[in-house]
């Protein structure tokens, strides 16, 4: 494994988090990874040179189950061998039923959850903790000054934002300068070599300020590994793939990453992976990592030990420019109109 600084921060991390959603989730009544099944995975992570390890105070059925396996298995390592981010945001309902303070990123809220995840981790620290989404509802200088405290008591080392657009992290940078609050250093966007719309103008906020991108989703669930085929010319969304997978799983798969882009991309994807000698989700997971102007580190998912051992070979993969820019390119339609959604 090589260990990459993220962005501006002191911080030494693998080229690839390991992300835990699906950590004791159920999906259509089956728990997709339960407790023996995390310990395997992040076992395997650790022993492949992962030591960065992505979480939510949501994750799990109930909330917060996806931290207490994490915690669970932490006891058998050490604190300081590992980075751990969390978030906070979304209704959290590992106490029952989210009342009106269970969510969003008020003060309230916000130390309600550290204290929570602090506990299930078992650890007295955050490395990065990342607000899940923007809030609507509360202004961005209470949140920034609650997460300033967290910072400055020494609970949380860094800050990260997840899910935004780029006006919104500019203005939240902007906030931290003049108001003095450490800022974020760490992003955690949707984006995928597949992805249907153009997350340029947000990378380029990235690239100016130093800030560490850690994309999710970065095989858009597991499309772009291969195993899904296309059912319908005219229909992106129409699809099969092999029983038990995400994409059979959960209804949601489609919308969330299939689109006339993605399909493009992957027929490009699967033609360097042969080039290579390599796999589709280990290309899509390089050319993730071999972004210009920022640090990029995708934060794989991964159901079975064998998958992980997979993805982990994109650390020892290199593009060429050509390949790298074939994938671009196929971004693109052929008179210069993008496949996937306007933006
Ligand atoms: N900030 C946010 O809002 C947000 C949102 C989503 C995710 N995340 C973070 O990002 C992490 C990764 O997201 P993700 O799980 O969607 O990532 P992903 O890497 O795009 O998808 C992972 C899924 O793809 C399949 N897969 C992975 N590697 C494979 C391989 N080599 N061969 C075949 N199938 C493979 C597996 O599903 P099956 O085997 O079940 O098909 C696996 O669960 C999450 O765990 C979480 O930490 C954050």
């Amino acid at each position: 494994m090589e260990y990459t600084t993220l962005g501006a921060t002191g911080t030494r991390v693998s080229q690839l988090c390991f992300g835990t959603w699906r950590f004791g989730r159920e999906t259509g009544g089956v728990v997709e990874t339960d407790r023996e099944e995390a310990h395997e995975l992040l076992d395997t992570a650790y022993e492949h040179g992962i030591n960065f390890i992505d979480t939510a105070n949501v994750y799990g059925t109930p909330n917060g189950t996806s931290e207490a396996y994490i915690g669970d298995w932490l006891e058998s390592y050490h604190r300081e061998d590992v980075v751990l981010a969390s978030k906070v945001y979304f209704p959290f309902d590992g106490r029952g039923e989210p009342g009106p303070n269970d969510q969003g990123l008020g003060r309230k809220h916000i130390r309600a959850q550290i204290e929570g995840t602090l506990d299930r981790l078992g650890t007295d620290y955050l490395d990065i903790y990342y607000i899940h989404r923007w809030d609507e509802s509360t202004p961005i200088e209470e949140t920034l000054a609650t997460l300033n405290d967290l910072v400055r008591e020494g609970t949380v080392h860094y800050l990260g934002a997840s899910t935004m657009a780029s006006w919104q992290l500019t203005k939240a940078l902007w906030k931290s300068d003049v108001g003095d609050y450490a800022r974020f250093d760490v992003t955690q966007p949707l984006f995928h070599a597949g992805y249907r719309d153009d997350v340029k103008a947000y990378l380029d906020v990235c690239a100016d300020q130093d800030i560490a991108v850690c994309p999710y989703s970065p095989l858009a669930g597991g499309f772009l590994t291969g195993k899904y085929e296309r059912v319908d010319a005219d229909d992106p969304t129409k699809f099969e793939g092999p029983e038990g997978s995400r994409g059979t799983l959960s209804d949601r798969f489609e919308d969330f990453y299939l689109s006339e882009r993605g399909w493009h991309v992957l027929e490009e994807i699967r033609a360097v992976a042969e080039e290579l000698d390599a796999t589709p989700a280990q290309v899509a997971l390089r050319w993730l990592m071999e972004q210009p102007d920022i640090t990029c580190v995708p934060i794989v998912g991964a159901r079975t030990p064998e998958q992980l051992e997979e993805n982990v070979g994109a650390v020892d993969l290199s593009l060429s420019d050509a390949q790298f820019n074939r994938i671009v390119d196929a971004r693109y339609a052929e008179d210069g109109e993008r496949w996937g959604h306007r933006e």
